[in-house]
């Protein structure tokens, strides 16, 4: 069942989003959250930290999964998502760090590394709470449009559309990773709630795709979340409405 809030703003998206999470470590401490990066979730974050500082909520107990990383990139590199979370979420809140985990985009053996971390992932219980954002093709982690689609955690190529739109974080086109190591749809799909969020008017179509009708194609991976039970969608009027 997909839920839908339509907020008038990206501040308010980002507060609504942070309260779904923040209920979540309310109900249980030792929550498992999946987590990811974007330009998308930064507000959101910003307001995690905002209600951690306040004692609001705490991620003191707290295991955390990331979507995806590039692939080769060192976790210290800037443009890493290992760098992006600790720069937007980590370092600024009470998360024991060695519980955060982020596909490691220097991993020798790729499909090694995606099957250790699912196993990771499901002996930590399975994930509490997945947060997502929405690529403008419409990918999930780094699912892009293919005619199959990974279930597991898995080495994908990324399509020119993603590289062209990440292009604005790096020095150019050319030094954007071809590759990226990305959670799977089933990995994705057995988080036991998923909370989606989207801003813009660049969304629109996707998010169009998501909502107002019932056909799922892995060509719009983000449509495989209608098969599941609770998808929260938190956007705004932009990414709603056009
Ligand atoms: C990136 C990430 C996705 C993210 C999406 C949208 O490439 N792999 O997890 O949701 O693309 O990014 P943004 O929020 O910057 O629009």
């Amino acid at each position: 069942m997909l839920k839908v809030i339509v907020c008038d703003s990206y501040e308010e998206m980002s507060k609504e989003g942070a309260k779904v999470i923040a209920d979540q470590l309310k109900a249980k401490a030792d929550s498992v959250l999946g987590l990811a990066t974007g330009s998308t979730p930064v507000g959101m974050y910003k307001c995690l930290q905002e209600m951690n500082k306040a004692g609001e909520i705490s991620f003191k107990d707290v295991t955390s999964y990331n979507l995806d990383e590039y692939y080769p990139l060192a976790p210290t590199h800037d443009q890493s998502y290992r760098y992006f979370m600790n720069a937007n979420l980590f370092d600024h809140v009470d998360i024991d760090k060695s519980r955060t985990h982020v596909p490691n985009g220097l991993a020798k053996d790729p499909a090694e590394e995606g099957k250790a971390y699912d196993e990771a992932v499901a002996a930590a219980g399975g994930i509490d709470v997945q947060v997502l954002g929405v690529g403008q093709n419409g990918h999930i982690g780094f699912n892009e449009p293919e005619e199959e689609l990974y279930a597991g955690t898995h080495l994908t190529n990324l399509t020119d559309n993603t590289i062209e739109a990440n292009a604005r974080f790096f020095a150019s086109k050319e030094d954007v990773p071809t590759q990226a190591i990305t959670m799977g749809l089933a990995t994705i799909m057995q988080a036991k709630k998923i909370l989606v969020l989207a801003s813009g008017a660049n969304k629109h179509a996707v998010v169009k795709k998501m909502v107002e009708d019932d056909r799922i194609t892995t060509q719009i991976p983000c449509t495989v979340l209608k098969a599941h039970k609770d998808v929260i969608l938190v956007c705004d009027k932009a990414a709603y409405n056009g």
